[in-house]
């Protein structure tokens, strides 16, 4: 159908009152996986891209991603994902990706601020969207690992001057998620997520989805997340399949494997589609 923009989608879905799945990709098998499921639940979907996955796939990932994007029979977008340089972003952009995450939450307040500025000046350019994160997510991705005492929660009061002075799309909280397993059971702060809801006009994401039950998810939603960021669960279903296969059936051929592998990411990402509720928006926010 179409590539569109993942501001705009996430503004639909805020419309509709539900919330978009942004899927981290590596390879064939993920895009694959990622946009069936859309296709098979109909649902608007975000293929996201980590600069690790960027640096190590290039231009072919993103190629791969576009084009796959272009030629679903849903809406789907493709989003850059945790970019800390404004270079990576430079690239990704020039290469047709009309959504980037800028991180600057390593950053002190007023740096990131600055960083976030010139990301959003650049990206006005090019008709980008942007997403920034305010607070610090602990946790690990692609072997970019925060310590629990780094983690700092979004502030609401910061958060409406942050957005007011930045212009940006999307907005990254830090609520008591965690990015990769979480190793205890998840203490969300809804109380801090409702406020920041009510002093900023602009859709919430929240990163770390993995291991979030439904009932978290759902209360997330009522309190203004638009998207969430899904990663481990995926690639974990990728891995337990092969680890699986290359046990119980050592000679297996590559194809099937990569398709038992794909089908495992599809049905996680086709679960996650029905609780966020974007399950059969798919028509609605394109028309
Ligand atoms: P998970 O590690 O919980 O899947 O989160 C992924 C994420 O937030 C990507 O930005």
């Amino acid at each position: 159908m179409t590539l569109v923009n993942t501001a705009d989608l996430i503004r639909a879905a805020d419309r509709d009152g539900c919330a978009l799945g942004g899927f981290n990709i590596y390879n064939l098998e993920g895009v694959r996986a990622v946009v069936a499921a859309a296709e098979a639940t109909r649902s608007p979907v975000i293929l996201q891209i980590h600069p690790a996955a960027l640096r190590h796939g290039g231009r072919p990932l993103v190629a791969l991603c576009l084009s796959a994007a272009q030629e679903a029979s849903v809406p789907a977008a493709v989003h850059l994902d945790h970019s800390t340089e404004l270079a990576d972003i430079q690239v990704a952009l020039e290469m047709g990706i009309p959504s980037v995450m800028a991180d600057g939450s390593h950053l002190p307040y007023a740096d990131n601020l600055a960083y976030i500025r010139q990301v959003t000046a650049l990206a006005a350019t090019m008709g980008a969207s942007v997403e920034a994160e305010l607070g610090r997510i602990s946790g690990t991705e692609d072997g970019l690992s925060v310590a629990d005492y780094e983690a700092r929660m979004t502030d609401p009061d910061q958060a409406a001057a942050f957005v007011q002075q930045t212009n940006i799309d999307l907005l990254a909280v830090c609520i008591g998620n965690v990015h990769g397993v979480y190793r205890q059971p998840p203490r969300l702060d809804f109380d801090r997520l409702a406020a920041i809801d009510r002093a900023v006009a602009i859709p919430l994401v929240l990163h770390g989805a993995s291991g979030l039950d439904d009932a978290l998810i759902r209360q997330a939603i009522r309190c203004g997340v638009r998207k969430f960021n899904v990663n481990t669960e995926v690639r974990q279903a990728y891995l337990d399949t092969l680890k699986t296969a290359l046990v119980t059936s050592p000679s297996v051929d590559l194809v099937p494997l990569m398709q038992q592998a794909q089908h495992a990411m599809q049905a996680v990402v086709a679960e996650k589609m029905a609780l966020f509720g974007s399950a059969g928006r798919a028509d609605p926010i394109t028309g």
